[in-house]
């Protein structure tokens, strides 16, 4: 819809205002929204490969990430919208766009520490791209920045879990009460609710 370009949008006009580079914020978050989605398949896969006794327990811990991921995704996409913004056409581009590929099975696809690696990785990396949209919005754009705090406050707990079952360093807390909880980003991700 071209029009759109010359519509007055103020929810957009006021973050120039502000001071927010809108351009540089809606790349940033279509790119994190890539990294979410493609993140999703890889856990999936991931996850499936966890066996034996010990990967049933840690299938659990990456079914929460997962499906936090999931909602990660879903919690963006509406917000790049609002933003003038759009997600690509080709699914190919956008999961390119990633950088994800190291998130792919390991050569021995069931060795579990190779798989939490890859997994804290993931974490790290994500914590990394929701502090840059903290930064690029904090004091200028409330609707971002709440966004992005809240899927920063459920990596940073990602992050943890992974650093405490490959270095028993203490998360600090207990496990989701149930998979796809997502304490922090629930209410960013609505359409995930069922019923
Ligand atoms: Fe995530
Ligand atoms: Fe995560």
């Amino acid at each position: 819809m071209e029009e759109s370009e010359k519509l007055n949008v103020v929810g957009v006009e006021i973050l120039k205002k502000n001071g927010v580079d809108v351009e540089g914020l809606i790349n940033q978050l279509v790119i994190n929204s890539s990294v979410e989605f493609t993140a999703y398949y890889y856990f999936t896969l991931l996850r499936a490969n966890c066996t034996g006794m010990e990967g049933e327990g840690i299938k659990g811990v990456i079914e929460d990430a997962r499906l936090e991921d999931l909602s990660h995704f879903e919690s963006c996409i509406e917000r790049i919208y609002q933003l003038g913004g759009q997600l690509p056409k080709d699914a190919i581009d956008y999961i390119k766009m990633s950088g994800c590929e190291f998130l792919q099975l390991p050569d021995n696809p069931t060795n579990l520490k190779a798989i939490l690696e890859k997994c804290l990785k993931a974490e790290q990396g994500a914590i990394i791209n929701w502090d840059k949209v903290c930064k690029m919005t904090h004091g200028k754009d409330p609707m971002t920045y709440e966004i992005a705090q809240h899927i920063l406050a459920e990596e940073i707990e990602h992050e943890s879990w992974f650093l405490e079952l490959l270095y028993g360093r203490p998360s600090g807390h207990m496990r989701r009460k149930y998979s796809g909880e997502r304490p922090h980003t629930k209410m960013h991700s609505k359409a995930l609710d069922m019923g």
